[in-house]
């Protein structure tokens, strides 16, 4: 069996999912221009695992880069990580993010084509559903998506939906992550964001570690039971061998299909504040503001057809989530930049 070629692999899902290949034996090629990350997170995993990955500086966008890559490698399949993703950037610079996160899907695809590499699963986001009522199903129109990055990966579904139609031989799984956290279990590998975090657990372990002062909370007021906004947080290490079962899925599947990975439980920000504060024994200085822009209520996953047609049911709850996160923290306090 060929090589998965994992695009954005020294990124935050990229590294867990990098581990979880390498540990069912798989041969994994890298491929990162670290935009948003650093060559720490490869040797990290080549640590945890004792396995060695290739590894490939580069744009995604080049296309000379990329026949280089799958010339001098057998490719089978290809997981896309690599693409911006912080929302309220995207509305900043939308352009960047049109230009990376579709223009990186449209040079991967044709590169993989002209090597007849047909097998994809990419990496799609809740955002694509918008103002829907939850729980999400795969099944449901897209809802009104409030920002850019929001609609590159509707976009990007749309351009691999065509593809597929156009092309009989490809094999095409769309996931669609909730909101992942969490971090492997050694605390070797995590998330690391440069800059002021947009997303509540970095921010919070941003606190929790005394880099930031406060934690505010956004908006007490939403129709929840305790006024918070509802997320559908899911350990990045499901997330990861969410990736294991679809590619085994693609080994016998021609076409295109769509699976929700998330937990299909709903946390409250405040109950993800408390879990943190009794498993960490820590004690978060937050207080709660007004609600952000282009937030949601609510937003959580029905994850039945993950669990019948790709065999996979994330196992990790809130607590272990938080525990795992705050381990990656307190080893890490600098991130990988140590
Ligand atoms: N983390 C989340 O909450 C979340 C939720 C839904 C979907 N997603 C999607 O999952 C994917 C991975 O997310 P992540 O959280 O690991 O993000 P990340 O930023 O940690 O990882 C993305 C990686 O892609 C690389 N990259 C970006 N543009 C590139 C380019 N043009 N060429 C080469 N490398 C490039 C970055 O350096 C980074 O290492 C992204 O497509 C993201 O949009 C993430």
């Amino acid at each position: 069996m060929g090589s998965v070629l994992v695009t954005g692999g020294a990124g935050y899902i990229g590294s867990h999912t990098c581990v979880e290949l390498l540990e069912c034996g798989r041969e994994v090629i890298v491929i990162d221009n670290f935009v948003n990350s650093s060559y720490e997170s490869i040797k990290r995993v080549q640590d945890i695992t004792g396995k060695k990955m290739k590894f490939f500086e580069g744009d995604m966008r080049d296309r000379d880069f990329l026949r280089s890559v799958f010339s001098e490698n057998e490719v089978d399949s290809v997981i896309h990580f690599a693409g911006l993703k912080a929302v309220g950037e995207s509305c900043e610079v939308p352009l960047e993010y049109y230009d990376n996160n579709l223009n990186s899907l449209i040079a991967l695809c044709e590169t993989m084509a002209g090597f007849n590499v047909k097998k994809l699963v990419f990496s799609s986001s809740a955002t694509v559903y918008g103002d829907n009522q939850p729980p999400y199903n795969e099944n449901m129109k897209p809802g009104l998506i409030t920002n850019p990055y929001g609609r590159t990966k509707y976009m990007a579904e749309q351009i691999l939906s065509d593809l597929s139609i156009s092309d009989g031989e490809w094999s095409i799984l769309i996931l669609r992550y909730f909101n992942p956290i969490g971090a492997h279990e050694s605390g070797k590998i995590g998330e690391d964001p440069k800059g002021i975090p947009n997303n509540l657990m970095p921010y919070i372990l941003k606190v929790a570690i005394g880099e930031l002062p406060e934690l505010k909370v956004f908006g007490g007021d939403y129709k929840t039971p305790d006024g918070t906004c509802i997320r559908d947080y899911i350990h990045v290490v499901d997330l990861a061998k969410g990736h294991i079962s679809a590619l085994k899925k693609l080994d016998k599947f021609k076409g295109f299909d769509i699976y929700n990975l998330g937990t299909g439980k709903g946390c409250s920000v405040l109950e993800l504040i408390n879990k943190f504060e009794e498993v960490c024994k820590v004690n978060l200085n937050y207080s709660v503001g007004d609600r952000r822009d282009g937030d949601l209520p609510v937003c959580f996953a029905d994850t039945s057809k993950a669990e019948k047609q790709l065999n996979w049911k994330a196992k990790y709850d809130i607590g272990r989530m938080c525990e795992d996160s705050w381990r990656w923290q307190i080893s890490n306090p600098k991130g990988y930049k140590r």
